[in-house]
């Protein structure tokens, strides 16, 4: 028998991610912000979502959209003012949803005070609150390559010092060894806490401590090596969260959730501990990355789709290996993924609505706390890169910058293709209002694109429609608050041989929860159902149910009794 799971009110909960930029645009100048928000709250309560996860609003220079903050203490002016924060904070509040803030510590913008005194002189007090290293026989320390390309470590020429930015040069890294950059980060969280925020999601929290040796990485591509095996995972990691948690998570009722790149089981199973001393849950990379370096052009870059049976077999190991220690953290995308009907499902006219509405099936009906990308919710899709002119994302100019024009290893023509299947900036398109002009995401220019699909994509189509995405969205929120089965049942795996159907159930006391979903475009052999048990649909993508099957992008989820 399981043991009784503890309850918590953020394993009940639905996520909703914003990214501001995209959202809503209230003032006309092409950029969405904090006022564009508060206005669709009431959007995002009809949709019935517990918490909004806030992707940066803080002071930035926008090297990496709001991921390089200058200003922990105050909100970018694209955004709006601290005004516009706590207007929007006592809305969500008055309206029954939460405000997770996103928490950017591995690095701060090198426009941030701590930096700009840090590189001012070697005997500066901020220089040990970052990573400096003397030149190694007159060059980089070592060979990492930062995330975004090329070498993660920059000369700064004033003290003739390198300092590492595991991201883009604008990002340099904070030394977390550091106990007063610690006591600065654990005030400033203490600060937003008292403001009433309900918790954080943490950047990359995985990488904030490096291995003091500072050793090269497994070569990369002749060039560069990787950084993640000294990086992720480091040795004092896990004794800085238990700081973070002691001095301040647990002295408020918070939802933490750690962005852990690198993470395995293992180590999940102490950062998202039953007991609590880190952080409530992590988001894992697995599933969302496993194509084999043979079918990705460089680095990161592919064009081929992923096969289920390989995310299955990531997805149900997540599943049964946490049961009872830790907890999952369920998403298909965000703005740094594409979009989930374009990569997982299918995008065509056919089958948009329907995959898209197989894939929330499939993974809200999972244990776990799940999360909405924004637009997902309405089946939003990637969209088509032109040339790198239409890009506006750091990582793909980067990467277009050293593979397609400085060594010239890969053609335009693979890299823009490889682009339209996964850049972030498919997942950052603007949302989509309505059929007006920019999908009525602004009355102005757009800092990116809208995705031409506006004018049959949008929020007013699907809300007028009682078949649309939005209200199926709505309807396995409801169901999720309604039955505890789908959140603490126990999960196991079905029909694991299959190619082409993804199944499981879930059980609570005498409840069972059978989930079958159909990934692909052709009717499909499901013998989970038959008719002589006596079940209840809970929810299903089609009207009607072929007995022995399940057709193309079928979902159908049913509840027993045993
Ligand atoms: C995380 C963010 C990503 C950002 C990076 C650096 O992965 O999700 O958007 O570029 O960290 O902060
Ligand atoms: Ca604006």
């Amino acid at each position: 028998m399981a043991v009784k799971e503890t309850h918590a009110w953020w394993k009940e909960a639905v996520i909703y991610q914003i990214y501001p930029r995209s959202f809503a645009d209230s003032n006309g100048d092409g950029i969405g912000d904090l006022q564009g928000i508060t206005e669709h709250l009431p959007y995002l309560k009809k949709l019935g979502i517990d918490v909004i996860w806030l992707s940066p609003v803080y002071k930035s220079p926008n090297d990496d959209n709001g991921y390089d903050i200058s200003d922990y203490r105050d909100i970018m002016d694209d955004f709006g003012t601290m005004e516009d924060f706590d207007r929007l904070l006592s809305r969500a509040h008055s309206l029954d949803i939460k405000i997770v803030m996103d928490l950017v510590v591995n690095h701060t913008s090198d426009e941030h005070a701590w930096f700009v005194e840090s590189r001012s002189s070697k005997d500066n007090p901020y220089r040990d609150y970052y990573i400096w290293k003397e030149p190694k026989d007159g060059k980089e320390p070592n060979n990492w390559e930062s995330c975004f390309s090329g070498s993660a470590w920059e000369l700064d020429e004033r003290t003739g010092m390198y300092y590492l930015h595991c991201f883009s040069k604008k990002q340099p890294d904070l030394n977390w060894e550091n106990e007063k950059v610690r006591d600065e980060v654990f005030d400033m969280m203490t600060w937003w806490c008292e403001k009433g925020i309900d918790g954080f999601r943490m950047d990359v929290i995985s990488m904030i401590s490096k291995d003091p040796r500072f050793p090269d990485g497994p070569d990369k591509d002749g060039i560069f090596g990787s950084l993640e095996p000294y990086v992720c995972n480091g040795p004092h990691v896990h004794e800085y969260l238990q700081e973070m948690n002691q001095r301040v998570l647990s002295k408020y009722d918070l939802l933490t959730v750690g962005e852990a790149a690198g993470v395995t089981i293992e180590e999940a199973k102490k950062y998202a501990n039953n007991e609590g001393t880190e952080l409530n849950m992590v988001f894992q990379f697995e599933h969302v990355s496993t194509m084999h370096p043979s079918q990705c052009v460089v680095g990161k870059w592919t064009y081929q789709k992923p096969s289920m049976e390989d995310i299955r077999v990531i997805l149900n190991k997540w599943q049964i290996e946490l049961e009872g220690k830790a907890w999952n953290s369920l998403y298909w995308d965000n703005h740094d993924q594409p979009r989930a009907v374009s990569r997982f499902g299918n995008d065509s006219d056919e089958y948009r609505v329907l995959s898209a509405k197989m894939l929330a099936t499939c993974l809200h009906m999972m244990k776990g706390t799940p999360y909405i990308y924004q637009g997902e919710e309405i089946g939003m899709t990637n969209t088509h890169f032109e040339s790198i002119d239409d890009c506006r994302d750091i990582e793909a100019i980067n990467a277009y910058h050293q593979y397609v024009e400085e060594h010239k290893s890969v053609p335009e023509d693979i890299m823009l293709r490889c682009f339209d299947e996964i850049s972030r900036d498919n997942a950052r398109t603007p949302m989509q209002w309505t059929s007006g002009s920019n999908g009525g995401f602004t009355t102005g220019t757009p800092w990116i694109g809208v995705n031409p699909n506006y004018r049959k994509i949008n929020a007013e189509a699907a809300l007028s429609d009682p078949d649309s995405v939005f209200y199926y969205y709505q309807k396995l929120i409801r169901l999720r608050h309604e039955n505890p089965v789908i959140v603490y049942g126990v999960f196991h795996p079905l029909m694991e041989d299959s190619p082409s159907v993804y199944a499981y159930e879930r059980i609570l006391d005498d409840q069972v929860l059978t989930v079958a979903c159909n990934w692909t475009a052709r009717k499909q052999v499901c013998p989970l159902f038959p008719k002589e048990q006596l079940r209840e649909e809970l929810i299903s993508n089609y009207s009607t149910h072929e007995e022995g099957f399940l057709l193309p992008y079928e979902a159908l989820v049913t509840i027993r009794k045993q």
